[in-house]
C-alpha cells in the first residue's frame, strides 16, 4: 500500500482570509516580526513618535493637565532610534509593488524619510491631512499633519486625479491623536484592492480598520495598548466577527479629549523670548 502525504502551505494572508480583521496587543515591531514576508498589501501607520513627547517638555503641552486626556496616560512614546527595525520590518510584511504611508509631524519627517529609505522604500512625497481647524503651537498654529508616501517596488496609484493635499476636518474627543477614517479612506482607495489586506502596526482606536472595512478590505492591526485594542475591536464589531486577543479590558472610559485639544490657551507671541 502507498501513502500519498499532501502538504498543506497555509500561509498567514489565507488564516485572516475567513475573517474581516484581526487584532493583535504587543509591541509593533515584535507583532510584525511574526507576521510572514510579503503578506500585507498596504500599509498605513501613525506611531506615537517622539516629537509628541517633546512637544509635551518643552513648550504647549506642558500646560495639559495630568489627566486621561493626556495622551502620558494612554500610550508610550515610540523612540525615534527605533524607526531603522520598524522600517526593516514594514519593508519586510509587505508583498512587492505597493504602498506604505506614515501620519506624521514636520519635525519626524526629516528623520523618518532617510530611515525608510534605508530599508528599501522610494519616498514619493509628503502628502498633507488638512484638519480645517487650528491646533496646538504658539505661533503658526498646527492645522496640518503630514502623510509620507513611500513605494516598495513600482505601483501606480488608483486615480491619478487625487491631490496631495487631503481636508478632513480632525476628531475631538476620541482616544488621543485619533485620526478621522475618511483621511486613511482617501490612501486605501488609491493603492489596495477590495480584499486586500491593510495593516497598521500602531492603530490606536482602529481608524485605519473602520477605513478598511468600510471599503471592504481586511484588516490587520496592533497597539501596545490593550485599551486601544478594546475601543479598535468594538468599532470593528460591526463588520462582523475578527480576531482579537484574550483578556481586554472590560472598562468603558469616558469620552477623552484630543491630545491636544486642552491647548485653549491665548498663543504665546513672545516665541520664547
Ligand atoms: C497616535 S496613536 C494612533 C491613533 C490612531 N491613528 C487612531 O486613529 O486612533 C499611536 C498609538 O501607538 C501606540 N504605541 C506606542 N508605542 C507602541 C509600540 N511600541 N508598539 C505598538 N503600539 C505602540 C500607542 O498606544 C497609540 O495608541
Amino acid at each position: 500500500m502507498t501513502w500519498a502525504v499532501t502538504i498543506v502551505v497555509v500561509e498567514w494572508a489565507h488564516v485572516v482570509a475567513a475573517l474581516p480583521y484581526e487584532l493583535a496587543n504587543q509591541d509593533a515591531v515584535a507583532w510584525l516580526q511574526t507576521l510572514p514576508a510579503a503578506s500585507v498589501d498596504l500599509l498605513i501607520t501613525d506611531p506615537a513618535y517622539e516629537s509628541l513627547e517633546k512637544h509635551r517638555a518643552v513648550g504647549t503641552t506642558t500646560r495639559l493637565k495630568h489627566s486621561k486626556a493626556s495622551s502620558n496616560d494612554w500610550f508610550t512614546i515610540f523612540p525615534n532610534a527605533r524607526f531603522g527595525e520598524l522600517f526593516a520590518e514594514v519593508y519586510r510584511v509587505l508583498k512587492d509593488d505597493t504602498h506604505f504611508y506614515l501620519l506624521c509631524d514636520a519635525e519626524t519627517m526629516f528623520v523618518a524619510k532617510p530611515e525608510a529609505e534605508r530599508a528599501g522604500f522610494k519616498f514619493w512625497k509628503p502628502l498633507v491631512w488638512d484638519k480645517c481647524t487650528i491646533g496646538m503651537g504658539y505661533h503658526y498654529r498646527a492645522r496640518y499633519e503630514f502623510v509620507l508616501f513611500f513605494e516598495k517596488g513600482k505601483r501606480k496609484l488608483n486615480d491619478l486625479g487625487v491631490p496631495d493635499v487631503m481636508a478632513v476636518p480632525r476628531i475631538r474627543g476620541g482616544y488621543p491623536a485619533e485620526k478621522p477614517p475618511e483621511v486613511a479612506e482617501i490612501l486605501i482607495k488609491q493603492s489596495s484592492e477590495p480584499g486586500d489586506v491593510v495593516c497598521d502596526p500602531f492603530m490606536g482606536s482602529g481608524s485605519v480598520g473602520v477605513a478598511s472595512l468600510r471599503l471592504g478590505r481586511r484588516f490587520i492591526g496592533n497597539d501596545l495598548n490593550a485599551e486601544a485594542v478594546r475601543i479598535a475591536s468594538q468599532r470593528l464589531r460591526e463588520f462582523g466577527e475578527g480576531r482579537v486577543p484574550e483578556g481586554l479590558p472590560e472598562e468603558v472610559p469616558p469620552p477623552q479629549a484630543d491630545l491636544f485639544d486642552e491647548v485653549r490657551l491665548k498663543p504665546d507671541t513672545t516665541y520664547g523670548r
